[in-house]
C-alpha cells in the first residue's frame, strides 16, 4: 500500500544548503550544498523502495518542457515530481508558439499563468534555460541545454560513484569520448572537482583540448594513459547532431580509437565502475558485454537519476 508521509527532517546544519530558485549548473553548488542533495536523494531512494510517497509538492504543478528528445531525463523528472505529490503537465514547448513565431520568454511567462511553479526545461540552444529564468517566476531547473550543462546528470552520477567507491574525494575519474559537445562532461568536470576528485579526460585532440588549464582536470590524448590506475571510468555518447564535421572522421576509426574494451579496462583499477550516462551506443563507446558485466553501473544511474531529481525539486520547492 503507498502510504503519504511527510518530507524526511533534515538535520538543522542541512536546511540553509539550497538558497537559490533555480537549477541552471552545479557551478550554482559547493560542496556541502551537493552533498546536501545527495544525502537526500538516498533519503528519497529508500522511501521509494519502501514504497511511500511524500506530499511535499502538493498543490504544486511542475511543468516538462522538453523541447529536445529525452527519455530517461523526462521520465524520471515526471516520477520524481509526482513522487512527491506535485501535477505534472507536459509543456509542447518545441511545436507550441514558439514554432509560431512566439519567443521563449513570452511562452514561459504565458504558461506560467496557469500557475505552473516549476519548469523543468530541455532545449538544444546552450543558455535556453538562462533566458527562461531572467524572465520567469517560475522556478527552472535545467535538464539539458545544448552543449552546456546538464546538472541533474551530474548530480547522479556523483551518487552513483560516491556509493560505488565510498566517497569522491581523492578519486580519480577518467571521462572519456565526446567531452567537446556533451553538457553532461562539462557538468562533471565542475561536479566532481568540487567533490575532491580528480577527472582524467580523453578523447580526440578537437574534443578535449579546450579543457586545459581546469583545476583537477588532466586532458590525455591516449586512452590507456587516462585509464591507468583509475578509480572509475565513464564513457560518453558520440554527439554526432552536434559533431558539425569535427572531432573524429567515422564512428569505427572513433572506436578503434576510443572504444572501453575488456581489454583496455585492464588498465584501469580491477574492480573499477563503469558509467554512460546514456543513450549508448554499444559497439561504439564501448562493448555491449561490459555495458552489461558486474562493474556496469548504467542501471544503477537510471534509478538514482529519480531519487537525485526528487531531491533537487524538494530542494527548489518554496
Ligand atoms: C545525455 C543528454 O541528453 O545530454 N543523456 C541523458 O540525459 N540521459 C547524454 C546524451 O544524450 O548523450
Amino acid at each position: 500500500m503507498i502510504q503519504v508521509s511527510s518530507p524526511p527532517a533534515p538535520a538543522a546544519s542541512e536546511t540553509s544548503a539550497w538558497q537559490q530558485r533555480h537549477l541552471l549548473d552545479v557551478d550554482s553548488l559547493d560542496r556541502s550544498a551537493a552533498t546536501r542533495c545527495l544525502d537526500l536523494a538516498v533519503q528519497m531512494r529508500d522511501l521509494r523502495e519502501r514504497g511511500e510517497r511524500l506530499n511535499a509538492l502538493s498543490g504544486h504543478v511542475v511543468g516538462l518542457a522538453f523541447a529536445e528528445p529525452s527519455t530517461r531525463t523526462r521520465v524520471s523528472f515526471e516520477i520524481a515530481a509526482s513522487s512527491l505529490g506535485a501535477d505534472v503537465v507536459e509543456l509542447p514547448i518545441a511545436a507550441s508558439s514558439v514554432s509560431k513565431g512566439e519567443s521563449l520568454t513570452d511562452t514561459i511567462r504565458t504558461l506560467e499563468r496557469t500557475g505552473i511553479g516549476t519548469i523543468v526545461m530541455r532545449h538544444g540552444r546552450s543558455g535556453a534555460p538562462y533566458l527562461a529564468a531572467r524572465s520567469a517566476g517560475a522556478r527552472i531547473v535545467n535538464a539539458g541545454d545544448g552543449t552546456h550543462a546538464h546538472p541533474t546528470q551530474a548530480l547522479l552520477d556523483a551518487l552513483t560513484l560516491r556509493d560505488a567507491l565510498g566517497g569522491l574525494e581523492g578519486r580519480s575519474i577518467a571521462i572519456v569520448g565526446d567531452i567537446g559537445h556533451s553538457r553532461v562532461a562539462r557538468s562533471n568536470l565542475h561536479l566532481l572537482t568540487t567533490m575532491g576528485a580528480t577527472v582524467r579526460i580523453a578523447g580526440p585532440p578537437a574534443w578535449v583540448n579546450a579543457f586545459r588549464g581546469w583545476e583537477g582536470v588532466s586532458v590525455h590524448h591516449r586512452l590507456e594513459e587516462a585509464l591507468d590506475g583509475a578509480d572509475a571510468v565513464m564513457a560518453l555518447r558520440v554527439q554526432l547532431e552536434r559533431n558539425a564535421g569535427g572531432g573524429v572522421p567515422t564512428l569505427r576509426e572513433y572506436t578503434r580509437a576510443w572504444g572501453l574494451t575488456e581489454k583496455r579496462m585492464r588498465h584501469a583499477r580491477p574492480d573499477a565502475p563503469i558509467l554512460h550516462p546514456g543513450p549508448t551506443n554499444e559497439g561504439v563507446e564501448l562493448t555491449a558485454s561490459l555495458a552489461a558485466c558486474q562493474k556496469s553501473l548504467i542501471g544503477l544511474q537510471v534509478t538514482n537519476g529519480v531519487a537525485v531529481r526528487m531531491a533537487v525539486l524538494a530542494l527548489l520547492a518554496p
